[in-house]
């Protein structure tokens, strides 16, 4: 069966956690034409908009292992602790030799190959919460054992939430974990910290709300649209002098906006390499 020019599907595709991102990727799939006989989702409660989701699709959900023909895929999107409760039991699954594709942080490949073997198929994944109207981006890593067309598979797979690159060197997930990972969190608290700036300059409080919504999605759909560099877009509408230009002295003074998001990628990529297992 032919999803797109380059990726055919000729097994099952089972994912294991329909959560947030298990049924935003789900969802996406049957967006893409993944045909709905091919996805079996073992969840034993996802949200009701998802267990709507596939019982309107006539999914299959929690069928027992052993009546699953042969899984080509196996996208795992349980949170990271449940793994090792839930994983040992999935090792029988080896045998159908399916591509293993990893959503949850902190996860290693080492960490996923001691369930599935190290001649398994693994590729492990990190994508952000925009992921959610399908405009995520997502980083992959692939261990050796994955062949091109698994890889294609698990291009389409993911880019079904949005963007997809590909990153070579596993230790470079942390710093994406960091950036793209967290990063939707630090936008959101600038859309906060802004309506505050707006209230103590003496603006009502849901006008200060709206306008710092509005101006931080709509810059970041120009940047997305436009396609032009965020530093064009800045000197673009910073005239010498200016209003604009005052404020940006403020942030990009010595020790100012870019010093402090140094200092909270590096925490946050400690702390992912702290809770890679
Ligand atoms: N959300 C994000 O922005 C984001 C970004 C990057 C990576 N990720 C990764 O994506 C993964 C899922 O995150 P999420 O935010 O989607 O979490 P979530 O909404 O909690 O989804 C996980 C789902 O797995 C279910 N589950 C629990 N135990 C299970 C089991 N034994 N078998 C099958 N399903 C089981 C959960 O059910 P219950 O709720 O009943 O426990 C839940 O429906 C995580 O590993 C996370 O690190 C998420």
């Amino acid at each position: 069966m032919t999803m797109s020019s380059e990726v055919a599907l000729s097994g099952d595709l089972l994912l294991l956690g329909a959560g947030k991102m298990g049924g935003a990727m789900l969802h996406g799939w049957l967006d893409r034409g993944i045909p709905p006989a091919r996805i079996i989702a073992l969840d034993p409660s996802p949200p009701a908009e998802i267990a709507h989701t596939i019982a309107r699709h006539g999914i299959r959900h929690n069928p027992a292992l052993a009546d699953m023909e042969r899984v080509e895929a196996l996208v795992l999107a349980i949170k990271p602790q449940n793994f090792d409760d839930v994983l040992p039991a999935l090792a029988a699954l080896k045998s159908h030799r399916p591509l293993v594709l990893s959503i949850a942080a902190g996860r290693t490949m080492a960490g996923i190959e001691r369930h599935f073997g190290e001649d398994a198929a693994i590729i492990r994944a990190m994508p952000n919460v925009p992921a959610a109207i399908g405009r995520g981006i997502t980083a992959m890593v692939a261990n050796p054992n994955v062949s091109a067309s698994q890889l294609g598979l698990a291009q389409f797979l993911l880019q079904a939430v949005g963007e997809v690159v590909r990153v070579e060197d596993e230790g470079l997930m942390d710093a994406v974990t960091a950036v793209s990972g967290s990063g939707p969190a630090y936008v959101f608290y600038l859309a906060e910290c802004l309506a505050e700036a707006g209230i103590a300059a003496g603006l009502p409080e849901d006008l200060a709300i709206k306008l710092a919504r509005a101006t931080v999605s709509g810059a970041g759909e120009l940047m997305q649209t436009s396609g032009r560099p965020a530093a064009e877009l800045r000197e673009m509408v910073t005239s010498p002098k200016g209003t604009t230009y005052e404020a940006l002295a403020v942030l990009m003074a010595e020790g100012g906006l870019k010093t402090l998001l140094a200092k909270a990628v590096a925490a946050a990529a400690r702390r992912s390499r702290e809770l890679a297992r």
